[in-house]
């Protein structure tokens, strides 16, 4: 059996961005239209290179970006130092596990963006991160969860592949040659968690060539799964979508869970897909 890795993007922090780049907005859009309805200060849990912290931190809210990763808030922070200083007193990097972690103030709005949480594949961190985020969040806070489903045949595919490309890519800033490549290194079924290696070869102007590798492991859940979780936690559901313009959830897609804490543990309510 494969051991979990932990998934801080140690060697490939600097090409996270390229990777999101094309992602439509429209996380961001459901992020904003809850911090409309919620108000800020704003948690982001597992928030990396801040794709969501600063666009919500420029549009006028106070955001906490914590993040276990050294290489990712590096990122960060770089992006952080040339926002203008009004957005920047706004935006507070904090390093962090989002497995246990504690702040004075509470929290009307708790996200957990682009499948961050699915990098908790132990049960007790797993149980863990939900029970610091109930303690967290202000009275009437929303809790937001954004998780991706695999799709049927991936699931069941569980052995090694091979190296496939995934995009290629001239970064204007450099002229390098960025080639992105991912192979699935097993699938641990009984766990339910996904190993996968992403390798950046990156070819500058002068031709160099270098390989920039990581290995992540993602935990992987069913939708009834995730909903008995966050109940059995004292989390009530308020809404569940299929993807972040509120379709419903089907096999394969991914799976927004907007929560709320309630006093003692909720009874689960299945939701009409
Ligand atoms: C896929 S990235 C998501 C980043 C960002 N939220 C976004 O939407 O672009 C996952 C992030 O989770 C962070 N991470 C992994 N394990 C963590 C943990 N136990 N506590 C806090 N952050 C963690 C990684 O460092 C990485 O930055």
């Amino acid at each position: 059996m494969q051991c979990a890795m932990e998934n801080l993007f140690a060697h490939t922090a600097d090409y996270y961005d390229l990777d999101t780049r094309f992602m439509p907005g429209t996380d961001l859009d459901l992020y904003r239209e809850l911090l409309e309805i919620q108000g800020d200060p704003v948690l982001e849990l597992a928030s990396g290179t801040g794709r969501i912290s600063i666009p919500l931190a420029e549009s006028g809210a106070s955001v906490w970006a914590l993040d276990k990763s050294p290489a990712m808030r590096a990122v960060l922070k770089r992006k952080r130092a040339g926002l203008p200083w009004r957005v920047r007193r706004r935006l507070h990097p904090v390093a962090g596990d989002m497995a246990r972690f504690s702040f004075l103030r509470r929290f009307p709005l708790i996200i957990i963006p682009f499948r961050g949480f699915q990098a908790l594949t132990d049960r007790r961190q797993i149980e863990s991160c939900l029970h610091h985020v109930k303690r967290t969040l202000a009275p009437g806070g929303l809790f937001v969860l954004d998780l991706f489903a695999p799709r049927v045949g991936a699931a069941v595919s569980e052995s090694a592949t091979d190296e496939r490309i995934d995009w290629v890519y001239e970064r204007p800033e450099t002229g390098e040659l960025i080639t992105r490549a991912s192979r699935r290194r097993g699938i641990d079924t009984e766990r339910r968690i996904l190993h996968t290696e992403v390798v950046y070869y990156v070819e500058t102007v002068d031709g160099k060539r270098a390989r920039r590798a990581d290995e992540f492991s993602l935990r992987y859940y069913h939708r009834w799964e995730v909903e008995t979780l966050l109940c059995s936690v004292g989390f009530e559901i308020i809404a569940e979508y299929g993807g972040y313009d509120k379709r419903p959830i089907h096999a394969g897609s991914d799976m927004v869970f907007v929560v709320r804490a309630t006093q003692k543990p909720s009874a689960l309510r299945i939701m009409d897909s």
